[in-house]
């Protein structure tokens, strides 16, 4: 089973990337196949909404997303890590998923099988944190991630979300956090196994 951990955030070794470390650690555990994926390593362009792909469902953009396009179709679960900014997902998530619209086209507008009902069937999971308390601050986070799930016939299985979580590194005060990723994503892989 392939696991692919999205890291979202520019801040290397920062409370996501802690905190999707140690959720991929668990999922090696029960044997999965583990891959990552740095954002901000790559040169992702915002989608320029011209529509190019709604003939073809391949995005005309050729930039490093045509590396990652196969990458998403060929994993089974992705966890999805990024740190609110501004109330939502990273620029360096969100470019990601607006130029997943040339899968959108694919499922939607071409009616690709592949993407739909009888296509694989992927899961996913989201990791956040934010620096305030606020009640609704992972709010438009999570409709976002869900939808892009939803084009890559991921079922959301969940979140992990942590507030007032600010500076570099703040998550290791929060070892339960660090476990509770773990968990989530070992036992992610072991349902996985039992298929
Ligand atoms: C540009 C920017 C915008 C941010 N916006 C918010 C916000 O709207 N709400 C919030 O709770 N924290 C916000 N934060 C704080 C981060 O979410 C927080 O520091 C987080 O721990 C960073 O995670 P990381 O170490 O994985 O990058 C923002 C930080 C930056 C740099």
């Amino acid at each position: 089973m392939k696991v692919l951990g999205i890291f979202g955030s520019p801040r290397r070794g920062g409370n996501t990337d802690l905190l999707l470390e140690e959720a991929l650690k668990g999922a090696q555990e029960e044997g999965a196949n583990v891959e990552r994926l740095h954002l901000s390593d790559y040169t992702i362009t915002p989608c320029k909404e011209c529509h190019g792909c709604d003939n073809t469902g391949n995005c005309v953009v050729l930039d490093d997303m045509q590396k990652i396009y196969p990458r998403l179709l060929e994993t089974d679960v992705i966890i999805f890590a990024s740190p609110i900014f501004f109330y939502g997902v990273t620029g360096w998530a969100k470019a990601l998923i607006d130029r997943s619209q040339a899968l959108w086209s694919r499922k939607y507008l071409l009616k690709d099988p592949l993407l739909g009902k009888e296509g694989r069937k992927r899961k996913g999971f989201f990791i956040s944190v934010g620096a305030t308390k606020g009640q609704r601050v992972f709010d438009g986070a999570i409709l976002t991630v869900k939808y892009f799930f939803d084009v890559l016939n991921a079922e959301y299985v969940g979140e992990l979300v942590f507030r007032g979580v600010e500076a570099k590194g703040a998550i290791l005060k929060h070892p339960e956090a660090l476990r509770e990723a773990h968990e989530a994503a070992r036992e992610l892989a072991s349902a996985g196994k039992k298929g």
